[in-house]
């Protein structure tokens, strides 16, 4: 059974259809990138997946439970984890206080299983190389860092299943590199991710699968390999290689 199952999802928002019967779905540890232009849906079907907009139709499945209905809150207890462009960071805390926070949000039974709070929380830091910066407020660090800080963080947060929304986007180079070994490391834990990105060299890279988005619509889904050649990816990205 896949760990999420999307089918047939509408949405019609101030009489514009911004999602068009978009049907997929996502297997345990497997690691997906939605790419598509500008204005293509991407960033509004991570708002109904993670219940920040209601479907006008269809039906979204985690397992064999119907999440259709269920809150935003309720989704991030049963595993849904987002990661939002410097949202959730709290400026004013350090950064340890900002991962302690979210452990301290795990229900206790997955808190014990953790270990030593301390160990973690260096650990954590220390997977983003930002451990050296600890004590430091987290609003001193760069745009690329927070992002990094909020990836590790969701990462440990305990969820199954990470939705991030273009996590590369305004970071150096060597950053974007570290945000891929963090996907790497959700993959080996057995975590499922679905990532939307722009760069399409960087999503066959860390993808098993990519699907692209088109007006609201699923066009292509399949391995990065059969996509990056589809006449229609390269018409979707009006003749432009998207790959060069
Ligand atoms: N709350 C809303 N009300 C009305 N229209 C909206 C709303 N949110 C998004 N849209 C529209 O939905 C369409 C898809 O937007 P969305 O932000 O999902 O695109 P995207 O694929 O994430 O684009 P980008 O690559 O630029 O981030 C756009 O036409 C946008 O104007
Ligand atoms: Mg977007």
């Amino acid at each position: 059974m896949p760990l999420l199952s999307v089918s047939h999802l509408s949405l019609t928002l101030n009489a514009q259809q911004i999602l068009k019967n978009v049907t997929f779905s996502v297997d345990q540890g497997e690691v997906v990138g939605l790419i598509g232009p500008n204005g293509s849906g991407k960033t509004t079907l991570f708002n109904v997946l993670s219940g920040f907009l209601k479907p006008t139709d269809g039906s979204i499945h985690l397992r064999d439970a119907d999440i259709t209905s269920v809150s935003p809150a309720q989704r991030a207890k049963l595993g849904i984890g987002r990661v939002f462009q410097n949202f959730g960071i709290f400026r004013e805390m350090t950064l340890e206080e900002n991962v302690l926070v979210a452990l301290e949000a795990l229900p206790k039974e997955q808190r014990m299983l953790l270990g030593n709070i301390k160990d973690v929380v260096k650990g954590t830091l220390d997977m983003v190389g930002l451990s050296q910066h600890a004590k430091k407020k987290a609003g001193s660090l760069s745009g690329g860092q927070m992002r990094l800080l909020e990836i590790a963080r969701t990462l440990k947060s305990g969820k199954e299943l990470f939705l991030l929304d273009e996590p590369t986007a305004g970071v150096s180079p060597k950053m974007t590199k570290q945000v891929a070994e963090l996907i790497a490391e959700l993959k080996k834990e057995g975590k499922t991710v679905l990532i939307i990105e722009h760069d399409l060299p960087f999503i066959s890279q860390i993808c098993d699968r990519v699907m692209v988005l088109d007006l609201g619509e699923v066009v292509l889904n399949g391995k990065p390999k059969e996509i990056k050649h589809d006449k229609k990816l390269q018409e979707i990205y009006f003749g432009a290689d998207p790959t060069a």
